[in-house]
């Protein structure tokens, strides 16, 4: 099992595990588990409304790609170790990180 713990708007935070091998993104899980994500472009680093903010676990995370950087780069205003959940695909790499998500523009 990967788990990793999620904090929701209200500040609800939760424990999420996600047996190992499944191909899935993050955005993809938080949304399955009920969380009230957007994610209007459907995963295609387009639109931003999947994006987390990593609390606990950033650096053993694979660094964004350049789509990724390119529209976190539009944001007006993001905090450090802001990152789209829709590209950051669920495995070992997560286990143990704590994502906070934000509020809604
Ligand atoms: S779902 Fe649109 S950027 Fe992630």
């Amino acid at each position: 099992m990967i788990t990793f713990n999620v904090k929701d708007r209200d500040g609800k935070q939760t424990a999420i595990e996600v047996p190992e091998g499944i191909s899935l993104n993050l955005m993809e899980v938080l949304k399955g588990s009920g969380y009230d994500i957007l994610a209007t472009c459907g995963g295609m680093a387009l639109c931003a409304t999947c994006r987390v903010q990593v609390k606990t676990g950033a650096e053993q995370l694979p660094p964004p790609g350049d789509a990724e950087l390119d529209i976190l780069d539009t944001l007006p205003s993001i905090e450090d170790n802001t990152r789209l959940s829709c590209q950051l695909r669920v495995n070992e790499s997560l286990e143990g990180c704590h994502f906070t998500i934000p509020p809604e523009d």
